[in-house]
């Protein structure tokens, strides 16, 4: 048979498919972490609510557990001064998502460390009774002085630095010179689905359901913390209420879970409130970000120094990689130092853009204000800067289409149409602006494995150690499959499952980015060439004495040297008789690839500002995205429309305040900390450059999940300047900082 002949299947990879999962999401019957049960084999389950800190720093005295245990239903109270004492292995991977110090343990000692640190636990039959007696736990604290003030706070420990060239002396010999200091507020990620777990141990053998984003952090954190081998906790997380970096890590209340099954000997579940998220999972961090521009008159940035400051725990030091302004533009010298500031806080973590939407919040400003200073269209100063190669390292980038991305965006959004005046455009009371970002995003690599069965009828179910957190991973994973096996596109494969595949060994995390790049990574399961499927016997294979030279491309067959001549995986099952073959396959990518692999954002965004009120309004928003191939535009505009709104939020409306007084957060809730409703997002729009990166990936994936949140903030911010001529130096931009 001839390919021609074959029933070629439409590429499924492109299509605009939709979710696998869309129809259990919208009818309700998608089970998140907290809503396994009985269907699940899970019998017996008793309820766990945590009791927190009531102050910011002290050592805990007693706590009086006494009104809690008389109530009937209660089963249990833990506190450190009853919890058993945990083994508390080191986590094999830690990483800036585990990072270094000591992590908060599950009730090991008599420290509080912050305001809302789980202090006790109380077990029960129901969630009621578990709620009720957590009030009744009254915890006695010798209280201590409490500093949650980043601006007031010391640095500790050497700043990570970075260098190049002279900077001082690139700033003293500068035509023009720029200095300021731009703030951003604490950010939550503010998951519609809350964090859960439910814990069910079976001898020493411990089964989690748990929202995560990485099935191998709890299993790992949670082997670590109980001293067991890892092959004894399975983590099974099916769908997931969004993370944006908050389902990173394991954080303390799921041991906490797992440390009340044991002792109670029934399945635990514990369901944190939404109050409860502001203090015991983590955050985007605050920063104070200065920055000092080096030009001469036409615009070529020569010199650039940033000293940024960010807040950490006392116990851990989170550091976001603020490594944008060593690779957007050509600068020949750039000096960096990011200090992080122990505080009485929680440790922050990642969070959508994590670092790079914060330094391109302070370099895109920059860019901006120098622009002003100069009389030159921002666009333009950004082509004048535009490098050739990475001048962080000197290595070529594998793409780097921004100059696409600014040419397309400034059509398509009337970039020339800008009255380049600050504050000349009014359309009623309302005052107009117009402002532009750019941004990228580091690509990254890792291993993965995939588990691929192939039907005679055609059917593929794929499976891999990964969880959904939004960017519709098994979908994107059933296209890459569907195309890999020429199977017909049906909604079949599934991600859903951890036990037969191991999860990455890599000690790089897999967030947002890397999830929407790794359903990719099966194709190494579906079309490895020469790969035998396991119980395939020779006999089978196109090429009977040289199995290794049989090629599978779109899921044809075929020998090397003859690529027209071959059969499918249907044919091929037919003419043996077999009823499926499956096959578990491994992608490792190269050690060094000698490129630079990075997505890229230009942002477009035009306000109005009630110069009487101060209320800015975001009336259109247009992101062109560079992210390599686009597996699934629908899945692609989900992410990139949530990743912009996210930005929304925090441009103008996100933050925490804390007093600091006694490091309490005041605003822990929908009413106090403001989110981007549907009354504040306009017409938000997507384009994607055309094009795939096959240095960056096997299918020329680059990541977009990540890249959609980096520059909208400051493309709002520039725009706010535009329309009123004052320049904010501090998010979010909320009415008072426009009025002051
Ligand atoms: Mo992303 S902050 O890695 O979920």
């Amino acid at each position: 048979m001839t390919r021609s002949q074959s029933m070629q299947p439409q590429s499924a990879v492109g299509a605009p498919v939709a979710r696998v999962d869309g129809r259990l999401k919208v009818t309700g019957s998608a089970r998140y972490a907290a809503d396994h049960g009985p269907a699940d084999g899970i019998e017996g389950v008793v309820h766990a609510v945590l009791v927190e800190a009531t102050i910011g720093r002290a050592r805990i005295t007693g706590v009086d557990t006494r009104a809690a245990e008389e109530l009937p239903g209660v089963l249990a109270v833990f506190h450190h001064g009853n919890a058993p004492r945990l083994p508390y292995r080191d986590n094999p991977f830690p990483d800036s998502i585990n990072p270094p110090g000591e992590r908060l343990r599950a009730f090991q000692d008599d420290r509080v460390r912050f305001f809302g640190q789980p202090v006790a636990v109380v077990v029960a039959t129901t969630p009621e009774t578990a709620r009720h007696g957590a009030r009744l736990v009254e915890v006695r604290y010798a209280a201590e002085r409490v500093g949650t003030d980043l601006a007031a706070g010391t640095p500790g420990g050497e700043p990570e630095t970075y260098g190049r060239g002279d900077v001082e002396a690139g700033l003293r010999s500068a035509e023009v010179r720029l200095e300021m200091t731009y703030r951003t507020g604490r950010n939550h990620h503010n998951a519609m689905e809350p964090h859960a777990i439910i814990a069910r141990w079976e001898g020493d053998r411990l089964t989690v359901w748990e929202k995560t984003q990485w099935v191998a952090d709890p299993r790992n954190e949670l082997a670590a913390a109980f001293g067991i081998p890892q092959e004894s906790v399975r983590c099974l997380s099916t769908v997931v209420g969004g993370a944006f970096g908050n389902g990173g890590r394991t954080w303390v209340h799921s041991v906490i879970a797992a440390l009340a099954a044991r002792e109670v000997r029934r399945p635990v579940k514990l369901v944190m409130t939404r109050k409860q998220l502001y203090s015991g999972v983590g955050y985007r961090p605050a920063y104070e970000y200065a920055v000092r521009l080096g030009s001469d008159r036409s615009g070529r940035v020569t010199a650039m120094a940033h000293d940024v400051r960010g807040e950490t725990s006392r116990y851990e030091s989170h550091a976001d990689d603020m490594a944008l302004g060593r690779m957007l533009y050509t600068t020949p010298h750039v000096a960096q130092t990011v200090s992080l500031v122990p505080l009485d806080v929680n440790t922050p973590t990642w969070m959508r853009g994590p670092g790079w939407s914060t330094a391109a919040y302070a370099l895109e400003c920059s860019m901006d204000e120098l622009a002003h200073e100069l009389g030159i269209d921002p666009i333009e100063l950004r082509l004048r800067n535009e490098p050739e190669s990475d001048p962080a390292t000197g290595s070529p980038f594998s793409t780097r289409r921004l100059r696409d991305c600014y040419a397309i965006g400034a059509r398509e959004f009337g970039w020339d149409r800008r009255n380049p005046t600050p504050g000349a455009t009014r359309d009623g009371d309302r005052l107009i602006g117009t402002g532009f970002a750019a941004g990228a995003y580091a690509t990254e690599r890792m291993n993965a494995q995939a588990y691929a069965r192939l039907d005679a009828d055609g059917r593929v179910v794929v499976q891999s150690a990964t969880s959904d957190i939004g960017p519709g991973t098994a979908t994107s994973m059933s296209q890459v499959a569907a195309d890999a096996s020429a199977c017909r596109w049906t909604p079949c494969a599934s991600t859903w499952a951890t036990r037969c595949c191991r999860p990455p060994r890599s000690r790089r995390w897999p967030g947002r980015w890397r999830a929407s790049a790794r359903p990719c990574r099966t194709r190494a399961t579906c079309c490895a060439p020469g790969r035998r499927p396991r119980g395939h016997r020779p006999g089978l294979t196109a090429s009977r004495r040289r199995p290794g030279r049989v090629v599978v491309r779109d899921g044809w067959l075929s020998v090397g040297t003859d690529p027209g001549r071959g059969e499918t995986y249907p044919q091929l099952m037919g003419r043996n008789n077999r009823s499926h073959l499956e096959v578990i396959g491994s992608y490792e990518p190269p050690e060094e690839s000698g490129f630079s692999m990075y997505s890229y954002s230009a942002i477009f965004a035009e306000v109005a500002v009630d110069a009487r009120l101060g209320l800015v309004r975001v009336r259109r928003m247009l992101g062109v995205f560079d992210a390599g191939r686009i597996i699934n535009p629908t899945l692609a505009d989900s992410q990139a429309h949530g990743g912009m709104i996210g930005g929304i939020g925090q441009a103008l409306l996100e933050h925490t305040i804390t007093d600091h007084r006694d490091g309490r957060i005041v605003n822990a809730d929908f009413a106090g900390y403001l989110l981007p409703v549907s009354a504040d997002v306009p017409d938000v729009r997507a384009i994607y450059v055309d094009g795939e990166d096959r240095e960056a990936d096997p299918i020329g994936v680059k990541g977009l999940g990540e890249i959609v949140i980096v520059g909208v903030a400051p493309a709002i911010a520039n725009a706010v300047f535009h329309a009123t001529g004052r320049r904010v130096r501090e998010l979010p931009i909320t009415p008072e900082s426009l009025l002051g």
